[in-house]
């Protein structure tokens, strides 16, 4: 039995409450029982090992390697990984919330075609040293890839594992060089109605706008992802390049990013702006916060029948937990 005040598993009631809620379901109880139909894989069953997750199909000639950046040697499990069962590529490619492709969790996958991740660039600036507009492809040789499986906690009470192939984010702010002035970054995603049709409706402000704080960003656990399930990053999961958070609410991990600029003061994000008493600046996985209209205390994991608890920090409260010492989370919500 589910939770009936999720926005997860409740039919939204009209228009506004679309608008105000992160990619609401439209249509919950088919959603419900097609995942339900579907099977999970484990991180171990992911072939014994982690080479898929870094590999395109057809990379597998020594050629292709090396002009491949998802063909580079894989890593062990690492420390900050979950072992978890990692939600199946058809599902974390197919019930997305990116609503510059639409409102309906099917729409980012049917209308991503009109993104276009290539060619991009992305522009570094703000309180750093060096501003510059860097190629996608540039910026992604400045990193060795790596594998994360993390949890994702949507906000809507639904959740998935993913694994994501990218770099931390830390490594991309040391580059900029930060000036003794930055203390938060900002990240705005692509501002382009054509390949984003969603935007020619005034759902939500465009362009699409997170931030951080900069000790958040340079926690080793915040990732910028670039590929997903050992493939280029789709369209409709944020090509081809956007932010996991994993102790955060699912809607601080921007997709598709134009610009990452480094701020004195804290900067504007999309769902405060739309929502704010809904909605604030940290989004910390909390179950003991309710959202003024449902419950966090659980979560329906994608391809799972029942819900399960929700954990503190989406259960990466030992890691980042000493972040937020000494402030109020239900007022830092
Ligand atoms: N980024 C942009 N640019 N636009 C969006 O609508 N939705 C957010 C986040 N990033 C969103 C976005 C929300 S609400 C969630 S839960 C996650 O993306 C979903 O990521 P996924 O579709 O890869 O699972």
């Amino acid at each position: 039995m589910t939770d009936p005040q999720t926005p997860d598993d409740a039919q939204p009631q009209d228009q506004q409450r679309r608008i105000l809620t992160p990619g609401s379901d439209l249509n919950p109880r088919r959603e419900f029982l097609r995942s339900a139909a579907l099977f999970t894989v484990t991180a171990g069953a992911l072939g014994g090992g982690l080479e898929l997750l870094t590999r395109r199909p057809g990379a597998g000639s020594a050629e292709a390697q090396s002009a491949d950046p998802f063909a580079r040697p894989a890593r062990p499990l690492g420390p900050y990984d979950t072992k978890e069962a990692v939600t199946p590529y058809g599902q974390a490619t197919t019930y997305n919330n990116f609503y510059e492709l639409g409102l309906d969790k099917a729409d980012p996958a049917r209308l991503a075609a009109s993104l276009k991740p290539r060619p991009w660039t992305v522009r570094l600036d703000g309180e750093v040293r060096k501003p510059q507009t860097v190629d996608i492809d540039t910026l992604q040789s400045w990193f060795p890839l790596e594998n994360r499986i993390y949890r994702m906690r949507c906000v809507e009470g639904w959740s998935m594992v993913m694994p994501w192939l990218g770099f931390p984010l830390a490594a991309l702010i040391r580059r900029m060089e930060p000036t003794s002035k930055a203390k938060y970054v900002q990240f705005t995603a692509l501002l382009d109605p054509k390949q984003l049709p969603g935007q020619r409706q005034a759902v939500l402000k465009w362009p699409y706008v997170e931030g951080l704080r900069l000790d958040e960003a340079l926690h080793p656990l915040a990732f910028m992802a670039v590929g997903l399930h050992g493939r280029v990053l789709p369209g409709q999961n944020g090509a081809p390049l956007r932010l996991a958070v994993p102790w955060k609410y699912g809607f601080k991990g921007i997709k598709s990013i134009v610009r990452i600029t480094l701020t004195s003061t804290q900067p504007q994000t999309t769902w405060a702006l739309a929502a704010p008493s809904e909605y604030g600046f940290y989004a910390n996985v909390n179950p003991a916060v309710p959202h003024p209209r449902w419950s966090q205390a659980t979560e329906r994991r994608i391809g799972e029948l029942g819900r399960r608890k929700t954990l503190p920090f989406n259960g990466y409260a030992d890691q980042v937990a000493s972040l937020y010492k000494g402030m109020d989370l239900r007022k830092y919500f």
